[in-house]
């Protein structure tokens, strides 16, 4: 067997995310949709040829927080098609060995999810315990100073029952007590659904959310407010999270989730991805589980908030590397639906450097629709904002990375039929110039860089599995490093952060054969005792034997 047939497809692979409402439009209607993204299939497949999507929910919902405030487990929202539509695109896309993820929302339902109407009908109701529910203290106030992510107290008030009820999002995200085995088996049905319709696996959303203190004691105080995050979380910064996540409760719940998988996994391996936004490296990589039997891929969110430099990324993958356990997956991101456009946060030599990085580094990548095209965050008019977290809390929103996929430079940017503006968020407008068609026609347009790395990764074992060696005291601006398997060529990946020409001495191989430039103009033989990089240029080198 050789080297890379021992590994699965989610650790080969790449993993790309659709935020289905911004995807396609097949209906006109000014929404992407699930029909819609079987139509883009073969921009998937052939044109970018990534191995796996994840798809934002799709799940019937009441749209308050857009799909992650689920209303149905088992179903589609008719905004996005039904099931014969989803059972078509599993089956095309499985047809062109595309792996479909798919998220699951397990911290919280929306209030209009009938369990939920359930346990807020009564305090006799059976499913009162499938979610939080608490008496006010003596003088009314909320059981505990538990902060919800989106602002304000985490707790609401009922006046119907004389309860509060826990949210650790908004008020219409009810969180789910996974301390009741009811609601536990209800959900492990959920995940059952899904498999037998053949998804590849899940994204689990806000994953370390499920266990709190079972004792609901209040967070402490941090001394001085500080994020975490690599931006101000506004109150919530306020608190150190100590309750309110992440209990130590919640491995063997990700335990008993992967056996569930694992039930499934046989003929076709199933996949668990978990959103954890933990940024102690420790505590983050305890979700692989000890015996690497808990989440497949916690996912590692600290290249996001770095300083694009080779001493910050160094960090990052030296930390990472020591903090998993022996035989655990690494994997990276640079952008989701939750995070400032890659192409805002750098300059476009940088956005391709990151795009290099993202595809050569060892791990799982994954992408974020549109980065690779270098789409912008968009500045959205206060009356189309649409994300509530953006409408409390300004400066938060996360509108301008959630706009429709540019595809062409006709009207509408051939996302949708709608009018320019009847699609659910502005187009972005920069499409005339930024889109797929363009790129594609333009040689050296980053949609080609990605194209092209793709393609080169797919080819190369060593970059899919191979080892990562860093190459240590190149120069302070460069940041590089090998990718090697044995029995297949080795790649040296040179990234050059800063804006100075270089010229480095790399004193093995002696030559090699440059197959990428970040910039897309060259591909020759090259002396690695004399290498020129010109500024903010990368390159992979494959090594000569
Ligand atoms: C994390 C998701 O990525 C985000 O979009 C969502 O608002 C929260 N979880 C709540 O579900």
């Amino acid at each position: 067997m050789s080297a890379v047939n021992k590994f699965l497809w989610w650790q080969k692979g790449v993993i790309y995310q659709i935020y289905p409402r911004s995807f396609m439009d097949a209906d006109g209607d000014g929404v992407g949709d699930i029909p819609g993204i079987i139509q883009r299939l073969d921009y998937l497949t052939d044109i970018l040829a990534v191995d796996a999507i994840w798809l934002s929910p799709f799940y019937p919902s009441p749209m308050a927080d857009f799909g992650y405030d689920v209303a149905n487990y088992t179903d589609i929202d008719p905004l996005f098609g039904d099931l014969d539509d989803f059972d078509r695109l599993i089956e095309q896309a499985h047809n062109r060995d595309l792996k479909i993820i798919i998220d699951f929302v397990p911290n919280h339902s929306s209030d209009q999810h009938p369990w939920f109407i359930e346990s807020s009908s009564s305090r006799a109701n059976p499913k009162r315990s499938w979610y939080t529910w608490r008496d006010a203290k003596q003088d009314g106030s909320p059981p505990n100073n538990w902060l919800s992510v989106f602002g304000g107290s985490a707790w609401e008030w009922h006046p119907p029952t004389d309860q509060y009820y826990l949210h650790s999002f908004l008020k219409e995200q009810p969180d789910l007590n996974w301390r009741d085995p009811n609601l536990k088996e209800a959900m492990f049905e959920v995940l059952r659904f899904w498999l037998d319709r053949e998804v590849d696996g899940f994204r689990i959303d806000v994953a370390h959310f499920i266990m709190k203190d079972p004792e609901l004691r209040d967070n402490p105080l941090k001394p001085v407010p500080s994020s975490d995050y690599h931006k101000s979380l506004g109150d919530y910064d306020s608190q150190i999270m100590l309750h309110n996540q992440n209990h130590a409760d919640i491995h063997p719940l990700y335990r008993e989730i992967r056996q569930l998988l694992e039930e499934y996994s046989s003929d076709q391996p199933r996949v668990s991805i978990g959103e954890i936004h933990i940024f102690d490296w420790h505590e983050w990589a305890e979700y692989y589980g000890q015996d690497l039997d808990e989440l497949h891929l916690p996912m590692n969110f600290q290249l996001l908030g770095i300083d694009l430099q080779p001493a910050a990324i160094q960090k990052v993958v030296e930390s990472m590397e020591q903090a998993i356990p022996p035989g655990a997956w690494p994997n990276f991101v640079i952008g989701n639906h939750d995070e400032t456009r890659i192409a805002s946060r750098r300059s476009e030599p940088e956005a391709r450097l990151s795009a290099m990085l993202l595809l050569t580094l060892r791990g799982t990548p994954v992408m974020y629709y549109g980065d690779e095209i270098g789409m912008r965050e968009a500045s959205i008019p206060p009356e189309r904002l649409q994300d509530p977290w953006g409408i409390r809390v300004p400066g938060l929103g996360r509108d301008g990375c959630r706009t429709p996929m540019q595809w062409t430079s006709q009207s509408g940017a051939g996302f949708s039929a709608a009018g320019a503006n009847a699609t659910w968020l502005p187009i972005h407008e920069n499409y005339r110039k930024t889109n797929v068609d363009d790129q594609l026609r333009e040689q050296g347009s980053i949609l080609n860089l990605y194209r092209q790395l793709l393609s080169l990764r797919k080819s190369a074992p060593a970059l899919q599995v191979g080892s990562f060696t860093q190459i240590k005291d190149v120069h302070e601006g460069c940041y590089a490093y090998k990718r090697s398997v044995n029995g297949s060529s080795t790649y040296f990946v040179m990234l050059n952060f800063s804006a100075e020409k270089l010229v480095l001495n790399i004193s093995q191989p002696e030559k090699g054969r440059l197959r990428i430039s970040t910039l897309l103009d060259r591909e020759e033989i090259v002396d690695m005792a004399n290498l020129h990089l010109r500024g903010f240029e990368g390159t992979v080198i494959e090594s000569i034997a």
